[in-house]
């Protein structure tokens, strides 16, 4: 019999690792735990093993497209396909957060210009997690489960961008283009110093990528639909949770893997939620925020 599979991008540490772990106890099946190298691979499986776990270890840079497709012919060939990608991977600059609450950065994380930021950020967060989704899809066996990873934090940009910017937030009828274009533009633009006089927010740039990564979810949904192999595709935000990310500040790892959790198993023909942003079973909107949800600025304000 074919043995199902399970795949967690960035895994090695904070909510991916806990994805795996949970994974590793739920699923019935074999769950991939992904490093940067091959050695952070192994080393946070040999944890996980000493707890009676058996996770498989693999070598993933989302920005590499030689790694994606090794991990992709690895699993195609060991595998023959894929039950569950949950594309966790992602990265934050703690100077852009500092720079949004007007705090004063540190000399060695000022170095990091906001060009950089912005492109590195997108090229993690938005196009890695399309670079994997993409090599991914031909193996997604019928009712598998694809989860996107995004922040609520991303519904606040409409206060902090203006004019036609401002508009295309609301807009839904993205398509993978367009939003490839809308992102890089955003790029070219803070690269010329002139983003916030054409509409772009300052500071911004890990929401403006959780932004497209919701509304990539949207455009993979209903292109799944055509295939009707009842594949669903979700964008989980997992609320404010102690990881390096935020400096080990606001809910256990365990209450940040929920929302991803839920989605990774909804049952067979779910009629929803299908190509929404979740936290925890609450489907998310521009006009609806989860009941309880601590924001960053809440948690970092003292
Ligand atoms: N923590 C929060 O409050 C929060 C809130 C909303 C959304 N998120 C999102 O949740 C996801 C997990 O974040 P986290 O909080 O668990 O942070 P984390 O502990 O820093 O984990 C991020 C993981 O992604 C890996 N990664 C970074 N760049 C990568 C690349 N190019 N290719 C492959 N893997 C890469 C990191 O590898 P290394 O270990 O080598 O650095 C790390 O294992 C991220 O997408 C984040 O944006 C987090």
């Amino acid at each position: 019999m074919t043995k199902k599979l399970a795949l967690v991008t960035g895994s090695q540490q904070g909510i991916g690792f806990g994805l795996v772990k949970a994974l590793c106890k739920s699923f019935d099946g074999d769950v991939i735990l992904t490093g940067l190298t091959e050695q952070d691979a192994t080393n946070a499986c040999a944890e996980l093993e000493k707890q009676g776990l058996k996770p498989v270890p693999h070598q993933l840079d989302v920005r590499d497209q030689e790694s994606v497709d090794r991990l992709r012919d690895f699993i195609k060939e060991k595998y023959g396909g894929l039950d569950i990608l949950i594309n966790n991977a992602g990265i934050s600059f703690l100077a852009e957060m500092m720079r949004a609450r007007g705090a004063e950065v540190p000399a060695h994380l000022a170095a990091t210009s906001r060009a950089e930021i912005a492109a590195e950020t997108m090229k993690v967060n938005f196009f890695g997690t399309l670079r994997v989704t993409t090599a991914m899809t031909p193996l997604l066996r019928a009712h598998a489960r694809v989860v996107q990873t995004t922040s609520f934090g991303a519904t606040q940009l409409v206060k902090r961008m203006k004019g036609d910017k401002a508009d295309a937030l609301l807009r839904t009828d993205w398509t993978t283009p367009s939003l490839c274009h809308f992102v890089d533009q955003y790029i070219k633009d803070v690269a010329s110093g002139e983003h916030t006089s054409l509409g772009w927010p300052e500071d911004s740039s890990y929401l403006l990528a959780s932004w497209a990564v919701w509304n990539l979810a949207r455009v993979q949904q209903k292109t799944f639909d055509e295939d009707n192999n009842d594949v669903i595709v979700n964008a989980a935000c997992p609320g404010i949770t102690a990881t390096e990310i935020t400096n080990f500040k606001g809910k256990t790892i365990e209450e940040g893997c929920e929302s991803a959790l839920y989605l990774a198993s909804l049952p067979h023909e779910a009629s929803s939620p299908r190509g929404e942003m979740v936290h925890g079973k609450f489907v998310c909107g521009f006009n609806s925020a989860p009941p309880g949800l601590v924001t960053s600025e809440e948690l970092f304000k003292n």
